[in-house]
């Protein structure tokens, strides 16, 4: 048996191995070329999410989502209010599994002209001379830890509106994670419209 003061030293020195082992991969996150890659990739519609620190991935762990902040205060309420539809920006929303954010090449299509004297339109201009596109944050995205697959398209075919799985987007200006899509919230939906509940179709 231990006596009380060896096995209070022997839970010191593993918080001390924890501390060590948490600050060492800490910085060896920092340094790696993974650092931003949890902003979007460029011009691909394909997003990898990593951990960009330890505290993301202690967030991530309790299930706590950083609330993403956006590099221009884009509306979704205007755009729609024009009588833009969904698809207009999200093109391949309907074919294939991932919507797509559009780049700032589409977005200049009409702001070489409208509202160009705006100040976020002029930060718009700027990233297209500079020929970068804009580092729009995930809104809705898993883990890479709980290893979901998702494909929007066979959704869409199915009638599903964006709306049940993303909110009113005339309200929203930026998206905002308006309907928590966990797995409870998948299931429920597949058994009532009789998809398929197999753990393989949502999960690799
Ligand atoms: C059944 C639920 C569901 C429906 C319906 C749905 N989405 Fe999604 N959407 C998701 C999920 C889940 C993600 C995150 C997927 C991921 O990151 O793996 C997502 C991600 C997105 C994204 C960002 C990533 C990407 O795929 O490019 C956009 C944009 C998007 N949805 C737009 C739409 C639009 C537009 C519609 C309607 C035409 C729609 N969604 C309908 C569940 C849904
Ligand atoms: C089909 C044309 C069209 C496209 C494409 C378009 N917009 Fe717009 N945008 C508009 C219109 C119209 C307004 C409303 C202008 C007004 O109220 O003066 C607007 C307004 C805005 C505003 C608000 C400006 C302000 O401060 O009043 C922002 C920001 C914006 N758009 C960003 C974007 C971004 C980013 C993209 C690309 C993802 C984009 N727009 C694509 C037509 C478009
Ligand atoms: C004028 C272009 C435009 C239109 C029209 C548009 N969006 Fe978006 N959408 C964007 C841009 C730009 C972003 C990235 C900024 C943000 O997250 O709000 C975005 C982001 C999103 C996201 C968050 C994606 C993620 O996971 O990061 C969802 C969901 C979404 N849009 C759904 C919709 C739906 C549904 C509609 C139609 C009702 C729609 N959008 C119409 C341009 C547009
Ligand atoms: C509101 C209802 C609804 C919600 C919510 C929903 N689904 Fe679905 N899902 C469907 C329907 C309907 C189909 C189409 C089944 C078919 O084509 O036979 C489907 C199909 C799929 C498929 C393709 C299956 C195949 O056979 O190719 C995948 C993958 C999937 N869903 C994953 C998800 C995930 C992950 C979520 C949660 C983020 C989700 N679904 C939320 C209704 C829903
Ligand atoms: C219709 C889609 C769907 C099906 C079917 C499904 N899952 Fe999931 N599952 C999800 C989604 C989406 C998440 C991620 C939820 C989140 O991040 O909030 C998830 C998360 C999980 C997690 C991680 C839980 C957590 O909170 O970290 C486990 C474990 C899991 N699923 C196991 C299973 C098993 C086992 C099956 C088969 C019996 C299954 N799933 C079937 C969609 C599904």
């Amino acid at each position: 048996m231990l006596s009380g003061s060896q096995s209070r030293w022997i839970v010191i020195f593993v918080a001390a191995c924890a501390l060590v082992f948490l600050i060492y991969v800490g910085r060896a996150d920092t340094r790696s070329p993974r650092a931003d890659e949890d902003t979007r990739a460029r011009v691909s519609p394909v997003f990898t999410p990593a951990h960009r620190s330890v505290l993301d991935a202690v967030r991530d762990f309790f299930n706590r989502r950083p609330v993403p902040v956006q590099p221009l205060a884009f509306t979704h309420k205007v755009h729609l209010a024009n009588g833009m539809h969904c698809t207009d920006c999200h093109t391949a929303v309907e074919a294939a599994p991932v919507a797509g954010i559009p780049g700032v090449e589409l977005c200049m299509t009409c702001h070489q002209m409208i509202a160009a004297d705006k100040p976020e339109i002029k930060k718009l201009a700027a990233y297209q001379k500079r020929g970068e596109d804009i580092p729009w944050q995930r809104v809705y995205a898993f883990s890479p830890t709980v290893h979901v697959k998702f494909n929007h398209a066979p959704h869409i075919r199915a009638g599903v509106e964006c709306k049940t799985c993303h909110g009113d987007m005339t309200q929203q200006t930026v998206a905002v994670r308006a309907v928590d899509l966990n797995m409870g919230y998948c299931v429920n939906c597949h058994r009532q419209k009789q998809a398929s509940t197999d753990c393989i179709t949502c999960h690799y």
